[in-house]
């Protein structure tokens, strides 16, 4: 069993029915997910997008606002995600931290690598907010970097599907779910499992990347256990 992961949530997936903004049912069951992988022995760090808030390229898709500009307000949605993920995990009673890699010491700590790893052998859950810190990351590649960091034993993103299809599931009903796939195959053009940064940055540092239904519950405990029937897992080991 994997002792230490990091958890990638898309923001959208916190949006209410209206397809934005939080809500908190979605944020409550999020969080007794992650309370149960606590409670199992395993340090937890997590990202969370900001989608359901504001996206960089599509906030400057009309070219007012620029994409820097952007990026940088989708970070700060990703830090209002984070500040209430972490009221919802304190809810169940756990200990979490947010740590944001832009300082606003007001509202959380800044990321300091050494005591993000200090808290999570304390067992708190931390959160890692406002991406990278730059523009033109993604939230996804923000996860696989603290992942490595960390020093987690793989990334797990949490999605609204059950894994990676050779072709959108939605548009073509034959789309077949792909149970392994190695690194270079998530790279290819039809393959949507993280953008090319965030994958790169895994191949190289051997990160296993486990796409999984964040709605099925349980489903995040059971990967972590080495049950990997329902998700799909990137990684370099031979079929
Ligand atoms: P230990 O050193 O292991 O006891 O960790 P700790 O996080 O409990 O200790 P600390 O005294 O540093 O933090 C106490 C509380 O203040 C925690 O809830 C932290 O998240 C919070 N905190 C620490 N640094 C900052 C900061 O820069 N900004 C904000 N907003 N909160 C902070």
């Amino acid at each position: 069993m994997a002792k230490r992961v990091l958890v990638k949530f898309s923001g959208e997936a916190l949006a209410s029915k209206e397809g934005f903004g939080i809500d908190t049912a979605i944020l409550k069951y999020i969080a007794s997910e992650i309370k149960s992988l606590v409670e199992n022995g395993i340090e937890v760090g997590l990202v969370v997008g900001g989608g359901n808030i504001i996206r960089g390229v599509s906030a400057a898709k009309e070219g007012i606002i620029r994409r820097s500009a952007g990026d940088y307000m989708g970070m700060l949605a990703t830090v209002i995600n984070a500040v209430a993920l972490q009221e919802a995990l304190e809810y169940w009673g756990l200990k979490v931290r947010v740590q944001s890699a832009i300082k606003m010491e007001e509202i959380c700590e800044p990321f300091i690598v050494r005591r993000a790893i200090r808290h999570l052998e304390k067992g708190r859950v931390v959160i890692f907010a406002a991406g990278t810190g730059n523009p033109f990351f993604t939230t996804d590649t923000a996860a696989t970097l603290r992942a490595i960091e960390i020093g987690a034993e793989m990334i797990i993103k949490a999605t609204k599907v059950n894994g990676v299809y050779d072709k959108d599931p939605n548009r073509f009903p034959d789309a077949k779910k792909l149970d392994t796939l190695t690194y270079d195959e998530a790279l290819s053009d039809n393959i949507k499992v993280m953008d090319d940064t965030a994958i790169a940055l895994a191949k190289d540092n051997r990160l296993p990347i486990v796409v999984c239904n964040m709605f099925e519950s349980g489903n995040l405990l059971e990967i972590i256990k080495g049950d990997y029937t329902k998700c799909s897992i990137v990684s370099n080991n031979i079929k």
